[in-house]
């Protein structure tokens, strides 16, 4: 199927071993998250056993260790985007809270009253509300682009939702549902000639597929570790140095200041400006060896295996009659991730029959119902891939489906 040594990889994760009601584990929920390799797992421990302190406070060794650990992480991430500087890399809890500071800093500084802010339909609710609570309460206007019916943006309706009045365009790289990977690239320079500023949303697509910020020249860029094979509790926002410079802290407290008078207060430079309270390098330990396995294969090792393996699902799933799929049809304009609803079957049905064969899908609105309801549909089911599934991970998918309308009385 591809040069990669797949039984190899396979054995790097230690869950694809499980046996799920008497079945072998199908994990096809990478889009919620991802399972995790040995040299992850092992990383963190041997961090907690030989490395752990608190970073940037103390001068004993365990201290200077972690700090060390949380310095080469912030160096693997900025090397991994291609970002300018360290500086312009701020470790958060996961991409949700990296939209949130962006919105309540930037946003509620930078956004005035008629401002127009830019959403595309298909967000998830992480990069929907923080930019709802900006208009309400800066009296802006918070405007949708529409994806057609083949879950593509197209270009009349970025020209037309796109204006003067802008002033954020905020937009995923990769639906979370339709699996679009959007032209960001394309959007970011449109957005710009109006005088907007454009954030993305990698959550889906920097797992996946090659991301540059500077070619991109992506003002903001968000996304989280556990959807990369890392550790849950640490994301990333990137953000051009001087837009970060020019934006006030999101939380306050130890670690983010200068200097402390009992009135008030001046604060750290970049990155530490954003990072208050004791950081999580447990997680920058796992991410950085996420990023340094994701290296090992070579991303476009990575984005070509899951193309072919998404272009197989998709050609068996199109062939069956009673399958809908939502977004593109074809694997050239998404990534490893379909969205279907079965004919008479609730989504929900679906993920608990497959589950009784070991096989995990996801089930519902997927944290963005506006999508849902502009699709006129309650549900999807969505199986995603990663480096670790195979042919056979669909082939077992397919068998299941087939069990679903079987065990609801509908035949093959
Ligand atoms: C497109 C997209 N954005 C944001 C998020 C939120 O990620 P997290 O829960 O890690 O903050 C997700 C998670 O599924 C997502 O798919």
């Amino acid at each position: 199927m591809s040069d990669l040594n797949h039984s190899k990889i396979i054995k790097d994760f230690p869950t694809l071993d499980l046996k799920v009601n008497n079945h072998r584990l199908v994990y096809l929920d990478n889009g919620a998250t991802t399972q995790r390799p040995l040299q992850v797992i092992n990383a963190m421990r041997s961090y907690a056993e030989g490395s752990h302190g608190n970073p940037h406070r103390g001068a004993h060794f365990l201290s200077t260790k972690a700090t060390e650990e949380y310095e080469l992480a912030k160096e693997a991430v900025r090397n991994f985007i291609n970002a300018k500087s360290t500086e312009e890399i701020i470790f958060t809890k996961n991409a949700t809270e990296s939209l949130n500071l962006i919105a309540n800093s930037y946003g509620m500084e930078n956004v005035h009253k008629e401002n127009e802010i830019v959403l595309l339909i298909s967000e998830h609710h992480s990069n929907i509300l923080p930019w709802q609570r900006v208009a309400r309460v800066k009296e802006a206007v918070l405007k949708y682009m529409y994806v057609d019916d083949q879950g593509r943006l197209p270009l009349e309706e970025i020209e037309r939702k796109i204006s003067d009045k802008t002033r954020i365009v905020a937009m995923a790289h990769m639906s979370n549902v339709l699996g679009t990977i959007f032209p960001v690239k394309e959007i970011i320079d449109y957005a710009h000639s109006k005088g907007a500023l454009v954030v993305i949303d990698g959550a889906q697509s920097t797992p996946h597929i090659k991301v540059d910020v500077k070619e991109l020249d992506a003002d903001f860029f968000v996304f989280s570790a556990h959807k990369l094979m890392g550790p849950m509790g640490i994301g990333v926002l990137y953000g051009k140095k001087d837009l970060l410079e020019s934006m006030p802290p999101f939380l306050l407290g130890g670690d983010m200041i200068e200097y402390v008078y009992e009135q008030e207060a001046t604060f750290a430079p970049l990155p530490f400006k954003f990072e208050a309270g004791t950081q999580n390098v447990d997680g920058a330990v796992g991410l950085r060896a996420a990023i340094e396995y994701i290296n090992k294969i070579g991303i476009e090792n990575i984005t070509a295996y899951e193309r072919i393996l998404t272009g197989y699902a998709l050609e068996k799933l199109l062939s069956i009659p009673y399958i809908r799929i939502q977004g593109p049809k074809i694997a050239e304009d998404k990534g490893g991730l379909i969205s279907f609803t079965i004919d008479d079957v609730h989504p929900h049905d679906t993920a608990s029959i497959l589950d009784t064969y070991g096989i995990a899908t996801r089930a519902g609105h997927h944290c963005a119902q506006p999508l849902m309801r502009y699709l006129d549909i309650p549900a999807t089911s969505r199986a995603s891939f990663y480096i670790y599934n195979t042919k056979d991970d669909v082939d077992q998918l397919l068998e299941g489906i087939k069990n679903v309308r079987k065990w609801l009385g509908y035949g093959s």
